[in-house]
């Protein structure tokens, strides 16, 4: 079966012509508002498909229940620290929830290498552990007591609240808990798929005498955006993540959560879509290209992710490559020739893009410094070919992203809906939430006022704010 798959693979690249003018490669990668649509009724079926209570199991996406219920009522108050593992950095804060919607952070960044992100999971928390340590003692926060609000911090337990960002797909039985369900954005470590996260970090920490510390929350960066936006916008019921990874979490009515056991009295819950995985049972036939099928089969995770894979910070630059090498084939750059850095896989990054597309119409000082970097070097007619492609990608990526973020806001029965936003691609490229924002409006169903803001660091704040929610609703 695999052998037959990987030939129909190689067969469908080998049929696909290669682009060979610029009409012809924007027509190969744009989609149009009538496609975006389809794509946006298929994202709904599968949320539809992901709530269900018979369907949950086999859906693609899989609408995890996250256990957080309240929304923020901007009273939240005390110290809090948060861990934020998700991408090339791990970080550890510190945040302090104020009157008048104060918020003061203090952070420490540690960088995860390769060898954590592929080795054993054991060695990954035991690294997040003496991070921690590390943290606590620069800030002197060992005598505990911070957290609580100040007619608990007089009890004997006087451990330090941490609210974990942990941005990848776990089934949650609790706002305390969640079993990894797969790996995603390049993160391959042993030992942690189908295991309780906090639990394996509870035993790393465990390992330092006199850390003392709680868990009271774990939750994903989509939840995080969501939660510090609503802080401040009690309107916010979407967080979105175009970053590393991309991913979208909303606030549901538990009458719709088919498999909702928790607390009657509740009305509403967050769903963590992790709608990364939309197409990895076929969703995506009719928009996926060549390129796209190339950059998936170079993955550690092959038919996996195939959305991320299209919209995310991830593997953008390597559509932009392959993009970029096609039209040096058909001599529209380069005089023909590729360049040493397009010739390697991976070989230039995301960031060039949104450098590329930095320049005001008809200059290109940014783009020359930006491709100078990797030893390109270009004339004024090729840095117009190339904005031309770089457009191609970053705009069907914030085109997907629109469709997807319509088939949730369809569900969502208010006049008026903010969408916080976090992500590198969302935050350095110069259009890209003009062009979400403009195609939300585009594709929407029932015109309804959309404000779409970017939510300061959702996975630092975002965590403090459900450590505070979490120990308020504990208390
Ligand atoms: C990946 C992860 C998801 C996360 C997203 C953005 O899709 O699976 O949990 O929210 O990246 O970081």
């Amino acid at each position: 079966m695999k052998f037959f798959d990987d030939a129909l693979g190689w067969m469908n690249r080998l049929c696909t012509p290669r682009v060979s003018s610029l009409d012809a490669l924007r027509s190969t990668v744009l989609v149009p508002n009538s496609k975006l649509r389809e794509l946006s009724r298929r994202m709904a079926s599968c949320i539809e498909d992901g709530l269900g209570k018979d369907t949950h199991a086999r859906a693609t996406v899989k609408c995890f229940q996250t256990y957080v219920q309240d929304m923020p009522t901007g009273l939240e108050r005390g110290t809090y620290l948060a861990l934020d593992l998700g991408g090339s950095n791990f970080r550890v804060l510190k945040g302090e929830l104020g009157i008048n919607k104060y918020f003061y952070m203090e952070q420490e960044t540690y960088s995860c290498s390769q060898d954590l992100m592929t080795g054993s999971g054991e060695h990954l928390f035991d690294h997040i552990a003496e991070c921690l340590k590390k943290f606590i003692d620069a800030q002197g926060l060992n005598d505990g007591a911070e957290g609580t609000p100040p007619a608990k911090s007089k009890s004997k337990n006087r451990s330090l609240p941490v609210g974990f960002t942990f941005s990848f797909p776990m089934s949650q039985r609790s706002v305390d808990s969640g079993v990894l369900t797969r790996w995603t954005k390049g993160f391959t470590c042993d030992g942690v798929v189908d295991n309780d996260v906090v639990e394996l970090l509870r035993r790393s920490i465990a390992k330092h005498a006199g850390l003392s510390v709680r868990i009271c929350a774990i939750l994903n960066d989509t939840v995080g955006t969501l939660m510090a936006c609503a802080w401040k916008d009690p309107k916010t019921k979407l967080g979105l993540i175009v970053g590393t990874g991309s991913n979208c979490c909303y606030v549901e009515k538990v009458d719709a959560i088919g498999l909702y056991v928790g607390d009657p009295d509740k009305e509403q819950m967050i769903i963590n879509l992790e709608w990364g995985s939309f197409g990895d049972n076929g969703e995506l036939e009719g928009f996926l290209t060549k390129y796209d099928q190339e950059v998936d089969a170079n993955s550690v995770n092959p038919r996996q992710q195939l959305f991320e894979k299209m919209v995310s910070g991830m593997y953008l630059g390597e559509i932009f490559r392959l993009l970029l090498v096609d039209m040096a084939k058909a001599n529209l750059i380069f005089d023909g020739r590729i360049p040493e850095a397009l010739r390697r896989r991976r070989g230039i990054t995301t960031d060039v893009i949104s450098n590329v597309e930095r320049d005001p119409p008809g200059s290109y000082g940014n783009a020359r410094e930006c491709l100078k970097k990797f030893g390109i070097e270009a004339t004024d007619r090729d840095l117009e070919v190339i904005r031309n492609v770089a457009e191609c990608v970053s705009k069907r990526s914030a085109r997907m992203v629109a469709a997807g973020l319509v088939a949730i806001l369809n569900r969502i029965d208010e006049p008026e809906i903010t969408i916080g936003v976090d992500g590198s691609v969302y935050r350095h490229h110069p259009h890209y939430h003009n062009i979400l924002v403009e195609t939300i409006n585009e594709l929407l169903e029932n015109k309804k006022k959309i404000n779409v803001i970017l939510s300061e660091d959702g996975s630092g704040r975002g965590a403090a704010v459900v450590a505070a929610a979490v120990c308020k609703s504990n208390r």
